[in-house]
């Protein structure tokens, strides 16, 4: 007799830290975002699968190096830094840095300098550029604080409890769309995002690179784009 084996795609594990709206978010305990179509258009176009796990932001790398995770599709600026222990694929979306304050609390972009509070995610580009450029400078007199997450940094400005969150531009508006806060300043720091995979894992960023450019040809990336943004 002729055995007859199905053939089953592979299943990849996607990290993500979903705090990051439109990109990555959850809604009715579902993760969803433009990331999130954006890495299934490309699983489909490719005959792969994927599956997701929402976990810290400055876990994402490490979780690719042990393998605990594939792929990570996370709003993630390409660096020189972190292009040192991972791959990215082509850029697929731009952003800069932007400075959220509460809304009506009559601040402006001075909270960066003097005695004041400024918040961030942690191991973000964001916090990297307060670091470089207002705690090492000793622009800044006040303090810095470390969020894992993007939501409780905001919850935290609401509250009164910060000056200012430093966070991509594309969600700070999004942020700002849904909730008491107001953007006064951005930072044009001219970054591109990209997903990401372990250092030498060739096979599967040629398979992201060839699904990336094929839903940028066919339509597909621009029917999510309109759907997000
Ligand atoms: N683009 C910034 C970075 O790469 C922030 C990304 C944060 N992403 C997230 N899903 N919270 O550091």
């Amino acid at each position: 007799f002729a055995a007859i084996t199905p053939a089953v795609a592979k299943t990849y594990v996607v990290g993500t830290s979903a705090d990051f709206p439109p990109f990555e978010y959850i809604k009715d305990g579902q993760i969803v975002g433009f990331d999130i179509d954006l890495i299934k258009a490309i699983a489909k176009s490719q005959g792969f699968d994927v599956k997701f796990q929402d976990i810290s932001f400055d876990s994402l790398i490490p979780g690719l190096t042990a393998g605990t995770i594939d792929i990570v599709a996370s709003g993630m600026t390409i660096t020189e830094e972190r292009k040192k222990v991972v791959d990215f694929t082509e850029p697929y979306y731009s952003a800069n840095q932007a400075v959220l304050v509460k809304k009506g609390s009559g601040k402006n972009v001075t909270v960066l300098f003097g005695n004041h509070k400024i918040t961030v995610q942690t191991g973000t580009t964001g916090d990297l550029w307060v670091e470089e450029n207002l705690e090492k400078t000793g622009i800044l007199k006040g303090k810095v604080t470390r969020f894992d997450t993007f939501v409780l940094a905001i919850q935290d400005l609401i509250n009164g409890n910060v000056d200012a969150v430093v966070l991509d531009t594309p969600v700070a508006k999004r942020y700002m769309a849904e909730n008491p806060v107001t953007m006064v300043a951005e930072i044009i720091t001219g970054e591109e995002y990209g997903i990401a995979v372990a250092k030498g894992n060739k096979d599967l960023l040629d398979k992201l690179n060839k699904g990336l450019k094929e839903i940028k040809a066919n339509g597909k990336l621009d029917e999510l784009l309109k759907k997000y943004f």
